[in-house]
């Protein structure tokens, strides 16, 4: 039986391209809203036991995207499919993965216990913040890394590369990236002002940078802080070219600006987070994150 695939709103065009690759087209459903907000949804395809698969990216609005993906997969459910898939390009609220301050909450645990609580039977996502996150689902995950979908664009490079891991938080997946493109690592110590969300107070680069494209290496982009303080830092400390590379383009307001008028040459992303064209500029590279899902999900359908 053909499987059916299902879109929330957060980002149909990936959502096409996925189908498409897998030579299928996305289910009916509808998604609306009540004029107090209240999200409502109704799914228009019998699935009774199909395979199903729902794509969502987890992106800003991300509380609206949340629920809309939570209703689709109870809806779903009700169908009485064979097998739900999740399938989460981008997975929101990830950075909150450990309690940094007393008190707070755990939230990509609340979220991991949110998704399992409309009964998904499993999970496709990319580059999460922490792969440590895996450990919060009982359902089995799977995770396709971010950095993929950047190695060719890297054989491009003349010259010395080296990889940067932006924050201590980011070295094993910056580890493994350098290590798959044979480049050796530097690495930026970054401080953060826990109580103000996005605040950078310090960063340090350690590791030989001289004469050499940095590449560095994050997992998401939202307001630019990161990248941007990184690379004046490694323009100041001798790199002959600054590219940024992050999977998820979360982007802010202005950050495209930023993003332009900061000393960084090329910015690679993935388009796991819809990017509307008033937010993309020339030094943007959008590498197509279809491809990569839709091959994950082809080993799953029978
Ligand atoms: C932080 O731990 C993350 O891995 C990213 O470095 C951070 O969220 C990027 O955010 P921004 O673009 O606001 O600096």
């Amino acid at each position: 039986m053909k499987p059916v695939i299902f879109a929330g709103s957060s980002n149909l065009p990936l959502a096409k391209n996925i189908a498409t690759s897998l030579e299928l087209s996305l289910g009916k459903a509808e998604i609306t809203r009540f004029a107090d907000s209240e999200c409502r949804v109704r799914i228009l395809e019998d699935v009774e036991e199909k395979d199903v698969f729902i794509i969502q990216s987890l992106a800003n609005p991300v509380d609206e995207n949340l629920m809309e993906f939570l209703l689709l997969g109870d809806a779903a459910k009700r169908g009485d499919p064979r097998r739900i898939t999740a399938v989460v390009p981008y997975h929101g609220y990830a950075r909150q993965d450990r309690i940094h301050r007393t008190g707070e909450s755990l939230s990509a645990h609340v979220v991991a216990k949110l998704i399992e609580s409309v009964h998904y039977d499993r999970l496709i996502t990319v580059e999460l913040h922490n792969e440590s996150i895996l450990g919060f689902f009982e359902i089995p995950v799977f995770h396709i890394s971010g950095f993929t979908p950047f190695k060719p664009l890297v054989t491009q490079i003349k010259g010395d590369i080296v990889v940067v891991t932006p924050d201590a938080g980011a070295l094993k997946r910056s580890q493994k990236f350098a290590e798959s493109i044979d480049a050796p690592l530097a690495l930026i110590e970054k401080k953060r002002d826990l109580d103000t969300p996005h605040k950078i107070v310090s960063m340090k680069v350690v590791g030989d940078i001289k004469d050499k494209t940095a590449i560095i290496f994050d997992d998401v982009i939202v307001t630019g802080g990161t990248l941007v303080n990184a690379a004046y830092l490694l323009k100041e400390k001798g790199a002959k070219q600054v590219i940024a590379a992050a999977t998820h383009a979360d982007f802010v307001g202005g950050v495209d600006k930023i993003l332009k008028d900061a000393p960084i040459d090329k910015i690679w992303v993935t388009d796991t987070i819809y990017i509307p064209s008033d937010k993309k500029f020339s030094k943007l590279e959008i590498v197509p994150i279809a491809p990569f899902i839709a091959s994950e999900m082809k080993k799953m359908i029978r």
